[in-house]
């Protein structure tokens, strides 16, 4: 099978892009169009180009995999060229998702045509980048500038209408591809659709709309994007020689590497072993527990559609999840994600009752009651005796052990974690936490189960904490010993901050509640290794009663919106210096930085060499779509390639000088460091 295939009929050759899933503009598809081109071109018979995809969508943009390979010629830029020089007319075909590239190929034709349902978008600022084969030149030149800035700068797709409304598309219709591009070419030679090169347009970008998105760009990626759309006012092939400059500034840039990384995060995670199992029916649902999580649960599956009998202790309860999951429906209605009728039609899919004998028909239960063993081991023995054979037994326990709450039932094989993350609505995340007997068709099952809620999944191995939780335990400590160290916490946040998580840690812990963290804190005093420093600050907070936002004082004090630092944290940090003899020191936002990273990646590398998660990239999945980390930065690991791994070991090392229990060089990461390799080099093994 060729990229590019051409059918001539009669006057008009149907030039058919065919290079599934996507139809991305790799090499083939470049090749294949430059020489369809050429062809046509020479075969007088032909008077009309009419060019479409097959499959799902017309081209969704230049393939992401060559960048940042050795390119390979003719690049898109040319081959948009050569489209717009054809001295043949080309109306386009457009369907699907056309997007980056894919749009820039529409652009460069002489008419364009889009199929109902078709979404069209410039989203290479989301990859770090910016539209590279002439979109930024050839868009404002088709549409007003508002539209075209809009579109080049938030990387925000429009609809099929919107674009015909803005004079990007020509025509709207509805049909397959390929008979609408048929018609398409009989109406350019019968002179029913207009053709134009875009070449030849005006650009429409007024100097007031400049301006006002000046106001607007944020970071530099945006920025690198809008000056490009400011040389549109250029001659097209001064504007076109400055796009390609910025283009290849970019694709240089580590926030180009990052958010590429982040793209493929997103979908890498799909690819598990037991993919190819045979994943069971999932209708309706069962959440046993309907407090913060429960709830949580219960919204999501019912936003996708699927009957839920949620199990509460007492009647109050019952009353307080139904209430819980009430409002979290009314929030979709007012974010606009439902209609109030539908929001009353799926409230009328939730049962909620005190009863365990109504979960007999569930195809898959969520566990979600207090994080007690004795009270999951409980609850499963019950489960066990009420669900059906083959239902998916599942626990949103956040730490405890998947295998010893699967040997409470006579089914261990139908037993595994699925770690959502709160709020259970909005998160994306799902840890699919697999247990040593759980089979290949539950964890089928339950990829199939995030997939219909809307959610990412990614595989873990049973451990303390999972990947998330058992990584953030660790690198949490790092950022206390700083602020015993010297840093205010208040500066380890800011850090943080800028750095790009939306907020910093001791802000997450006031948000998050301290007194979870300070009851885990009391239960594993009695373990604790005597060689672990430990720092008390946070419980001095807690004696207070001070255990953040809900109680309207934590390490910040709380009013309404506004936060202000609360002064005494500081006194019982210097406190504890003056205890254990610490001389208090600087740190600056760099080093804040480098030693929160550090302790982050150290941890993670530990669950990537014992094989809890499958590959560094689930680590950074888990970290992307679960705990606020700054996508720019593609994940922990990805971090950790971009910085350097060899800088990595010789921090740690540094580190290590004052701390040598909490700092230790993880062996696959010095490993790693010593052959030249990075992570992505593990991700590229599989
Ligand atoms: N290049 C290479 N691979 C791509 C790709 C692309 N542009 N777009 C998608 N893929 C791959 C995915 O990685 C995935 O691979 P996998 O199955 O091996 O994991 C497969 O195609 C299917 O993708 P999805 O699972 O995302 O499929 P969906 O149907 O859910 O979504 C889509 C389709 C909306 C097109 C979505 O894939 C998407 O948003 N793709 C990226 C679009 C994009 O960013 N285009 C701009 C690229 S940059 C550019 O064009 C530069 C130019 O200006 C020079
Ligand atoms: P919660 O305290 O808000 O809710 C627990 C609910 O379970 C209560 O409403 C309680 O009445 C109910 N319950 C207790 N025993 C029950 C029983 N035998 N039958 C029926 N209902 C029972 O707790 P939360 O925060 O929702 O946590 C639940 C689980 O989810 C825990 O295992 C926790 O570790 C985990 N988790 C919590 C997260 C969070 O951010 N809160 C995040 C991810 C997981």
């Amino acid at each position: 099978m060729t990229a590019v295939e051409i059918r001539k009929e009669g006057e008009v050759a149907l030039v058919k892009i065919d290079n599934p899933p996507v139809n991305a503009a790799g090499y083939d598809v470049r090749v294949g169009l430059v020489n369809a081109i050429q062809d046509v071109t020479s075969d007088d018979a032909i008077k009309v180009i009419a060019l479409f995809a097959a499959g799902r969508t017309f081209v969704a943009g230049a393939d992401i995999r060559e960048f940042g390979q050795p390119p390979k010629q003719p690049g898109l830029p040319e081959v948009c060229d050569l489209l717009e020089a054809s001295a043949k007319p080309i109306v386009c075909v457009l369907h699907g998702t056309t997007l980056g590239g894919g749009l820039e190929i529409a652009l460069s034709c002489q008419a364009r045509v889009g199929i109902k349902g078709l979404k069209l978008g410039l989203p290479e600022v989301n990859l770090g980048l910016l539209p590279g084969a002439g979109g930024t030149q050839r868009l404002p030149r088709l549409v007003d500038g508002k539209t075209a800035l809009t579109m080049i700068t938030s990387g925000k797709p429009i609809s099929a209408e919107a674009a015909l409304d803005a004079g990007l598309l020509d025509d709207l219709q509805d049909g397959d591809p390929e008979a609408v591009a048929l018609a398409a070419g009989q109406q350019v030679l019968d002179g029913t659709l207009k053709t134009r090169v875009t070449a030849e347009q005006d650009n429409r970008i007024t100097a007031d709309e400049l301006n006002t998105f000046r106001v607007k760009a944020k970071g530099e990626v945006v920025t690198r994007a809008l000056k490009a759309a400011e040389a549109s006012s250029l001659p097209l092939v001064e504007g076109l020689q400055l796009e390609r400059e910025l283009f290849v500034e970019a694709l240089a840039s580590n926030a180009h590497k990052g958010l590429k990384h982040a793209f493929f995060a997103e979908r890498a995670v799909a690819h598990i072993p037991e993919a190819k199992a045979d994943a069971r029916d999932l209708e309706s649902g069962g959440v046993i527990g309907g407090g913060t999580m429960g709830s949580g649960i219960a919204t999501a599956m019912l936003l996708a559609g699927m009957p839920v009998t949620l199990i509460e202790m007492e009647e109050d309860r019952v009353a307080f999840a139904r209430e819980t999951i009430t409002k979290n429906l009314d929030g979709a209605v007012k974010r606009g994600k439902l209609t109030e009728g539908q929001r009353d039609a799926v409230l009328g899919m939730l049962t909620c009752t005190t009863d365990m004998a109504a979960l007999a028909d569930a195809d898959v239960l969520i566990e979600a009651v207090f994080e007690s063993m004795d009270v999951k081991r409980e609850v499963f023995g019950k489960l066990d005796q009420v669900c059906k054979p083959g239902a998916v037994l599942a626990t949103n326990t956040s730490y405890l052990d998947v295998d010893e709450i699967a040997a409470t039932t006579s089914r261990p094989q139908d037993v595994i974690g699925l770690h959502f993350f709160s709020p259970a609505h909005v998160m994306r995340l799902l840890e699919v936490v697999v247990g040593k007997e759980t089979t290949p068709e539950i964890v089928a099952t339950s990829f199939r189960l995030a997939k219909k809620l809307r959610k990412i999944a990614v595989r873990s191995e049973v451990c303390d904490g999972f990947i998330g939780n058992r990584i953030l335990a660790h690198y949490r400590k790092s950022s206390a010993y700083m602020q015993l160290d010297g840093a205010p916490f208040e500066q380890i946040d800011a850090a943080l901050e800028g750095f790009g998580f939306a907020m910093g840690p001791f802000a997450v812990s006031d948000l998050a509640g301290q007194d979870i963290g300070w009851a885990t804190r009391k239960r594993q005093a009695e373990f604790r290794p005597a060689e672990e420093r430990y720092v008390e600050i946070a419980d001095r907070v807690c004696e207070q009663g001070w255990f953040g936002r809900k109680s309207g004082k934590g390490f910040y004090s709380y009013d309404g919106k506004t936060r202000s630092v609360n002064p005494a944290v500081a006194e019982y940090a210097q406190a504890e210096r003056e205890a254990k003899g610490i001389a208090p020191r600087s740190f600056t936002d760099a080093e804040i930085v480098d030693f929160y990273m550090a302790a982050m990646v150290s941890e993670a590398a530990r669950v990537v060499e014992e094989k809890i998660a499958l590959r560094p990239i689930d680590v950074d999945a888990v970290f992307l779509f679960g705990y606020g980390f700054p996508r720019h930065w593609g994940g922990p690991l990805q971090y950790a390639d971009i910085t350097g791994l060899d800088v990595l070991v010789q921090r740690i090392e540094e580190y290590a000088k004052e701390d040598p229990y909490y700092w230790q060089v993880p062996a696959l990461l010095r490993e790693l460091a010593e052959a030249g390799k990075s992570f992505n080099d593990l991700n590229k093994e599989g």
